[in-house]
């Protein structure tokens, strides 16, 4: 065929815009992240794959899984090596047969380890403690996970370091290095998969906020200078439907210094607290809704961010919180896109607009 488009090609954009319908205001948020190139997906125990509706909801809604805390060490090592990661095997098997991708969290953190971990950590006569942990639990999933929370919550401005990194077990044994050690070593075990450094401060429009972006500027600049293999910046996203609310000015300009440094941006964790909320759960979903559309408003305005995952997609497996208030009130949690018979709620709803809004 000489100058003109090919019969092959023709065909093809035909067939292409026929598997492509239109992107109603009900399509599933996975199908509206992936029409902006983007990844929409959640946390999720293995427990949950038991529960049909749920699974097919987490088939329709989501592209992308999370262990919530089946790849932390509390339960992948709850012995000094003795492994298990039968849950996240369970959890990747389901993402593949579906294809969906994964995202491993969380490698290097203070907390959700096993109880032998500190002392160990403290004592420790070289760094196998650190470097065996991600090594193997890296090479487990080789080449097959999106991207690893290498290091989870390693700033904390409170401890009053001038670094602003948190004085925990890590960095008592093993200085600031710790971090560098963390990510290369992570860069050795899965060359392919994205690596993300993961907090929790971020987000919010309070002073301490401030200092906590600040910090974390400092921290990934410093980082980068050194040729430390920090790939992006991952956001958990824990908002207050009830607290301040978020600087949008404040956010936009910080991730937009994050995108300057060559950084991608993901939100890892997103879910709106609404405990101080008033029980009404019409007036309750609303502030998460807005909550959530002001913050993913902002962040997915920025070409850097290729992934949203909330911290579960259902409201029906969120702990009820003790004391007497809920158990009085009947209150439960609804700090997901999700209600607990799987309706979609005005968070959902905002996640989708904010998919579309700027597309
Ligand atoms: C939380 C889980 O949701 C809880 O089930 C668990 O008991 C404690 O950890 N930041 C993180 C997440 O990076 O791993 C934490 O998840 C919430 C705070």
């Amino acid at each position: 065929m000489r100058g003109g488009v090919s019969r092959r090609t023709v065909l093809g954009a035909a067939a292409a815009g026929m598997l492509m319908p239109a992107l109603g205001a009900d399509a599933p948020l996975r199908t509206l992240a992936a029409s902006r190139g983007k990844l929409f997906g959640c946390a999720a125990g293995s427990y949950q794959l038991k529960d049909a509706d749920f699974a097919a909801a987490l088939v329709r809604e989501t592209n992308i899984l999370v262990p919530e805390y089946e790849l932390k060490r509390l339960i992948v090592e709850p012995e000094p090596g003795r492994f298990d990661f039968s849950g996240a095997d369970a959890l990747a098997g389901f993402a593949a047969n579906h294809g969906m991708k994964m995202r491993g969290h969380t490698l290097i953190w203070y907390a959700a380890n096993p109880p032998w971990l500190e002392n160990k950590v403290l004592h420790a006569p070289d760094d196998e403690i650190l470097t065996d942990f991600v090594s193997r639990s890296m090479g487990r999933y080789r080449g097959r996970f999106h991207s690893w929370d290498v290091v989870n919550e390693a700033i904390f401005p409170d401890d009053g370091r001038p670094d602003g990194l948190r004085n925990c077990a890590w960095l008592k044994r093993f200085g600031p290095g710790y971090i560098d050690l963390a990510f290369h070593t992570a860069k050795r075990a899965d060359p392919e998969a994205l690596l993300v450094y993961n907090d929790w401060g971020c987000e919010g429009g309070e002073a301490w906020n401030d200092r906590f972006r600040s910090a974390t500027l400092k921290f990934l600049e410093g980082a980068k200078a050194r040729g430390v293999p920090i790939e992006a910046l991952g956001l958990q996203g824990h908002l207050n439907g009830y607290g301040p609310p978020i600087d949008q000015k404040k956010l936009r300009l910080f991730l937009d210094a994050v995108r300057a440094m060559g950084l991608a941006i993901l939100v890892t964790e997103l879910d709106v607290d609404e405990t101080k909320a008033p029980l009404d759960s019409a007036v309750r979903d609303r502030a998460v809704a807005d909550a959530t559309a002001r913050f993913l408003d902002v962040v997915l305005d920025n070409p850097a961010t290729c992934a949203v995952l909330t911290w579960g997609l259902s409201d029906r497996y969120l702990h009820k919180p003790d004391g007497l208030r809920a158990a009085l009130s009947g209150y439960s949690p609804r700090k997901l896109p999700l209600d607990a018979d799987l309706r979609r709620k005005p968070m959902w709803s905002a996640i989708s607009r904010a998919f579309t809004r700027s597309a």
